[in-house]
């Protein structure tokens, strides 16, 4: 870890508290000319460090810059590699990379502050501005059978719910199977891949790769998106208010605790808009009607049919759209 990393660390850990020069440079096991070197590099990344004659260094409170070293400090698992871009095509795609090479195992993450190339389910694009969103994927090892990831899909859901809850105060409704909404529109996107290994049958690693809108920056979305993807603030300035290296960390946390044992969390089941609900099914080129009953335990949605049969839906066969109007 290089000075300006560990002092970054530092200054986040104390951010709005003046440290003292040679007190940091005891605490990094450097020289205070090393410390102001890497201060100045700091600043000149666009990091606010107030300095004052014989006062220390301070990082602005309001710094809200997503970094490693701001993350590291919330995670459960600090050793964890973590791996951040300003700019990359697809974090799943990276995460895969990395998981592939065996650069990185169980907990390991990427985030990116943009992506030129977000993927979202059914070949669909993930509208990444930078900075407006949180964009990242973790790699899982879950060692459990091809049939349990549909849990593994709705305990994604689950953790993102919790870490918003917690972090930003604000009770996401879910809607089956991994979709997560504020006041009627979409906010946060889960795409789960899997690498299997054929043989076993088993998922050996799967890459749970998470879009959450925080605002919409002017002019990235066209208008007919903005009818029905939402952001979980209204704007930049309200959306600063919250620690978004703080807001990823938990993510992960909540992730990896709710994928050690994999079952239906109660939140899941009690906050899933779903149920309850006239739906439209898509399967394809074909749609039709149907009325959503409950989550089964096994997370596959419980439909009952026109003809009055039971269908239990699962992950991946179909798409389903609750119907607001009509009978
Ligand atoms: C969807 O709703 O269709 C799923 C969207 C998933 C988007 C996230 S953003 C981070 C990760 N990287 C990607 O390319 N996609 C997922």
């Amino acid at each position: 870890m290089t000075v300006k990393s560990k002092l970054l660390e530092l200054l986040e850990q104390h951010k709005g508290e003046t440290l003292s020069g040679q007190a940091i440079a005891t605490e990094l096991a450097c020289t205070r000319a090393a410390v102001w070197k890497a201060v100045k590099s700091l600043r000149e990344e666009g990091y606010t460090i107030e300095a004052g004659p014989n006062k220390g260094y301070m990082l602005a409170k309001e710094t809200n810059r997503l970094s490693v070293e701001g993350i590291r400090p919330f995670l459960a698992k600090p050793e964890a590699v973590v791996k951040l871009f300003k700019e990359v095509d697809s974090t799943n795609q990276a995460a895969k990379k990395l998981a592939v090479s065996g650069e990185a195992g169980h907990g390991a993450f990427v985030i990116a502050q943009r992506q030129t190339a977000g993927r979202g389910r059914r070949g669909r694009t993930f509208i990444s501005p930078e900075d407006a969103g949180l964009y990242l994927s973790v790699i899982l090892e879950p060692s459990e059978t091809l049939k349990e990831s549909l849990l593994l899909t709705t305990a994604a859901a689950t953790a993102v719910y919790k870490a918003v809850k917690k972090v930003c105060g604000i009770s996401l409704d879910i809607k089956w199977v991994n979709d997560l909404y504020n006041q009627g529109k979409k906010v946060c996107g889960i795409l789960t891949e899997a690498i299997t290994d054929f043989e076993g049958g088993t998922i050996e690693t799967a890459i749970v790769g998470i879009g959450i809108n925080l605002y919409h920056e002017p002019g990235s979305f066209p208008e007919e998106i903005k009818a029905v993807v939402g952001a979980l603030y209204g704007d930049k300035a309200e959306a600063e208010r919250i620690d978004r290296n703080l807001l990823a960390a938990e993510i992960v946390n909540l992730l990896l605790e709710e994928t050690r044992e994999l079952k239906l969390s109660k939140e899941y089941v009690e906050h899933n808009i779903v149920p309850g609900h006239k739906i439209q099914i898509i399967d394809g080129e074909r749609s039709r009607f149907a009325k959503a009953i409950s989550i089964c335990p096994d997370g596959r949605l419980l439909v009952e049919e026109k003809d009055g049969s039971e269908t239990r839906l699962s992950f991946g066969e179909v798409s389903v759209a609750i119907e607001r109007h009509g009978g």
